[in-house]
């Protein structure tokens, strides 16, 4: 890395972390954050809170923790807001959501019960299967988007934050193309006017916070900041953003197992992933057109990882089948299945069978924390436009336009890492061993 590091202006005042739909994720992250500062959790499954960050040789023994080396923002600091279709409280809605148990939530119920939703921006025609009360009516999309802006401002008022960012946890929508409308800042401000149908809430969403200068990170599969529109207005207005689809479960295994089938060389012939879900982002992805988004952005990680075109032999005809099924009894305790076919030495095959009984959302709320909490750094760093460096975060990673995505789950990891050094004002590692290095 040879450019100078950036002046991070330190962090003061209070963050507030903005999600547009608080359902199961969006409350787990919030309850657990207050259990944390209160004493009576720790913040597992959270790289910013937990891990240490090696600067120089492994033998000068310098590890701090992630946060302290890039002055993140404490969790005594956060405050939260959002918006739902449904006006549960917080408290009201993890209840609903049957991720945490009560004894996890009663101690922390009135200040859950604070955080109120406000009205959404929602359209059917994006999440067929839901539907709910508290929504914003409003003639065009770009008045619905102007009342975001307006939420925006009024909760930093409200809470009294420094700044914000937000991170979209609402439903997955349905899987949309990028259209005429999404070409370029003025193309998309017209097609709101003129209620272009393909334009979802979650632009909407993304549009209001990069016009508030609050960095935008989408955690579910469907389009949202990733269109040539909004990608030009937060790289001239400098502001952060990143996605999407937040990697958690089976996909997570994934990017880990097939850069070591790949690191020594094993065939594959086929990748057979199933999965059963009860809650309700299970019965949004039981529709077929949102199922689609979800689909799409779950497939795309073994051809990038194995390189069918470099390694033919080994990856070429590799069946890979995704399945997602809506099965109410198992809630958000999700259950992935994976059925690996590889081959080795002289074609002899082989056979790996996964089993992930994973809860979804347990998984997904440390990576709501980390996201916002990088966010914000980006933007006190000055680095608007797509954060690539936070790919490690998603399974389908938003880049520039020419560049590659890169899924292997280590690699991710040092990026990320070497990232936060440069921040920091120190050299990455290159792992090069000892006696190499100066
Ligand atoms: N949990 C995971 O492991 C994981 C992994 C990857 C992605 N995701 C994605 O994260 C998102 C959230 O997951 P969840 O389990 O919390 O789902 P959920 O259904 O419990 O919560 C989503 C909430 O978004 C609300 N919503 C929908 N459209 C909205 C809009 N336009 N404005 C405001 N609110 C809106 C819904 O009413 C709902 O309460 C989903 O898109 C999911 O696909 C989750």
């Amino acid at each position: 890395m040879t450019a100078e590091a950036p002046h991070v202006r330190p962090h003061d005042g209070k963050l507030l972390i903005l999600t547009p739909g608080m359902g199961a994720v969006a409350t787990t992250f919030i309850a657990g954050v207050e259990a944390i500062r209160r004493g009576t959790a720790k913040p597992i499954g959270s790289l910013t809170q937990m891990q240490t960050i090696r600067i120089g040789k492994r033998s000068s023994n310098r590890t701090p923790l992630v946060k302290d080396l890039v002055g993140l923002a404490p969790l005594g600091d956060l405050v939260f807001g959002g918006w739902d279709i449904f006006d549960d409280n917080v408290y009201e809605a993890a209840v609903r959501a049957r991720v945490l148990n009560d004894r996890d939530l009663a101690p922390h119920r009135k200040f859950l019960e604070s955080i109120r939703p406000m009205p959404a921006a929602f359209d059917r025609n994006y999440v067929k299967r839901l539907d709910g009360p508290n929504r914003k009516l409003a003639p065009n999309k770009l008045d619905l988007a102007e009342s975001l802006r307006e939420d925006i401002r009024n909760s930093i008022a409200a809470t009294g934050a420094a700044r914000a960012t937000m991170v979209w946890c609402g439903s997955t929508e349905i899987h949309l193309h990028p259209s005429d409308c999404h070409r370029d800042p003025r193309a998309f401000v017209t097609g709101m006017k003129e209620n272009d149908p393909a334009i979802s809430p979650s632009q909407l969403y993304a549009y209001a916070a990069i016009m508030e200068g609050v960095p935008y990170a989408n955690g579910a599969p469907n389009l949202s900041a990733d269109i040539p529109a909004l990608e030009q207005l937060a790289d001239e207005r400098g502001v952060p953003i990143a996605g999407k689809d937040f990697k958690t479960g089976q996909t997570m295994m994934k990017t880990v197992l097939a850069p070591a089938f790949k690191a020594r060389m094993l065939g594959v012939a086929g990748w057979f992933s199933t999965n059963i879900l009860g809650n309700r982002d299970g019965e949004v992805l039981d529709d077929p057109d949102a199922f689609r988004a979800k689909e799409v952005t779950k497939s795309s990680v073994l051809d990038t990882i194995l390189e069918p075109s470099s390694y033919p032999d080994l990856y070429k005809d590799l069946y890979h089948k995704v399945r997602i099924n809506y099965y109410p009894p198992r809630g958000d305790q999700k259950e992935g299945w994976d059925n690996i076919d590889i081959f080795g030495w002289l074609d002899y095959p082989m056979q790996i069978k996964l089993d992930f009984q994973c809860r979804d959302s347990i998984l997904a709320a440390p990576i709501v924390l980390d996201l916002a909490l990088f966010l914000d750094l980006a933007a006190r760093a000055g680095r608007g436009g797509i954060q690539e460096w936070l790919s490690f975060y998603f399974k389908s990673p938003q880049i520039q336009v020419g560049h590659l995505p890169e899924h292997d789950l280590f690699i991710q990891h040092i990026r990320l890492k070497n990232t936060l050094r440069f921040f920091a004002g120190e050299a990455p590692v290159t792992h090069l061993s000892e006696d190499l290095e100066d």
